[in-house]
């Protein structure tokens, strides 16, 4: 589909932030100019000094909105795909091989493709638990436990329903069996308070450019313990030079080579700005407005909505004998309301909502308003009763 033109955006109803969020609070901007106004400059790496020194000051503002211990244990990474499969790989690479796995039919393929990955060369097996009521629970992972579990892998919210799961319950459980638990938080840091000292989970991953207002190419993950996940990166940290042995302090022992400046001011922006706002607020907002617009939705019974409920700004949807690719762009040409169509990269939930063809999905964000949510509903019944 070619881009549908922009008229300065005029008119444009942006509802893919489930994806990457659209508008960048102008704060965001003018960081990233600013990051690229001024030399680089990082401790031990360059000696200009003056600007600031994005990764100190990104990684400390994270830690403070994660209420994470330390601020050397949050690595930057290009994107939550990168952080999982670093942990990933780097965790079975340390771990006595084959051991079992468990993930969940919530996940996205940034999970299950590197999973899949590693039971297809033997070093795990894979059990895919499956979510009730659009939610995964401490008891359906505990009924997949064998002797052998060393390794959770799951989302915090489905990118598609929008379901927040009880992470906390499971990661007590998990931490006093002695089992890793990796917890993908794409979807929810931004949108929901993430307290990693009430939840002991042993890695938690972000991205940049959903609800952190980052730029894309920007991600990371804070990890507990270091030494349970195998170096798989190795070059310049601008530290210990001399020796050709990487070095094993964080947050050097997995960042190599030169950090994505602008997209870590980006991020440190980001931040700010939604504590700017604060949480509570963009959380009470995100709510508020999802709920308005599902109510607006089921004034029309031909649209099916696969979550009526959901924690996150997030609404899954078909109509009755409309294609969602269909459903999509006809949206985007004839109201210039953007959604999202297809699998989500989430192949395994779609086999239980929509048997495997996908959905349209809306997603908002702190910038999305009444209005547009109330048009894009109203569009979104138009096309449903033309097609009736
Ligand atoms: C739940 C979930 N995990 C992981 C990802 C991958 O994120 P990224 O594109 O930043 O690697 C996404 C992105 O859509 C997601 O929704």
């Amino acid at each position: 589909m070619e881009p549908i033109p922009q008229n300065g955006h005029k008119g444009l109803i942006y509802l893919n932030n489930a994806a990457t969020s659209w508008p960048k609070p102008p704060g965001v901007i003018a960081e990233v100019k600013k990051s690229l106004q001024n030399p680089y400059f990082e401790q031990g790496r360059t000696t200009a000094g003056g600007a600031i020194d994005y990764p100190v000051a990104a990684r400390t503002a994270l830690a403070g909105f994660f209420c994470a211990e330390k601020p050397d244990h949050i690595i930057f990474t290009q994107n939550a795909t990168d952080s999982l499969n670093l942990l990933i790989h780097g965790f079975t690479r340390n771990a006595p091989a084959p051991f079992h796995t468990i993930t969940t039919e919530l996940e996205h393929n940034s999970v299950l493709r590197p999973l899949h990955a590693l039971e297809m060369d033997g070093a795990i097996t894979l059990t895919t638990v499956p979510c009730t009521d659009n939610r995964v629970s401490l008891t359906t992972i505990k009924e997949a436990l064998r002797a052998d579990t060393r390794l959770v892998v799951m989302t915090h919210g489905s990118n598609v329903l929008g379901s927040v799961q009880d992470i906390k319950s499971i990661a007590e459980y998990l931490r006093a069996n002695d089992i890793f638990f990796i917890v993908d938080g794409a979807q929810t840091a931004g949108h929901i308070p993430i307290d990693l000292s009430h939840m002991p989970v042993d890695a938690f991953i972000f991205t940049g450019h959903k609800a952190l207002f980052g730029i894309p190419g920007i991600g990371g993950f804070y990890l507990s313990d270091p030494a349970a996940i195998a170096i798989t990166k190795q070059g310049g940290t601008g530290s210990d030079s001399a020796s050709l042995r990487h070095p094993r302090d964080m947050p050097t022992r997995f960042e190599a080579g030169t950090h994505n400046y602008p997209g870590i001011a980006s991020l440190y922006a980001g931040v700010r700005f939604i504590e700017g706002i604060s949480l509570a607020a963009i959380e009470r907002k995100g709510r508020e407005l999802t709920a308005s617009f599902i109510r607006a939705l089921k004034k029309t019974d031909t649209i099916h909505i696969y979550n009526e409920s959901p924690d996150l700004p997030i609404v899954s949807f078909n109509i009755d004998g409309l294609d969602n690719h269909e459903t999509g762009f006809i949206l985007a040409r004839a109201y210039q309301v953007i959604t999202r169509t297809g699998l989500h990269c989430a192949p395994l939930v779609h086999q239980r909502i929509d048997g495997g063809n996908g959905c349209v999905r809306a997603s908002l964000s702190w910038f999305t308003t009444p209005d547009e949510c109330q048009v894009a509903a109203e569009a979104i019944r138009e096309v449903a009763k033309e097609c009736a």
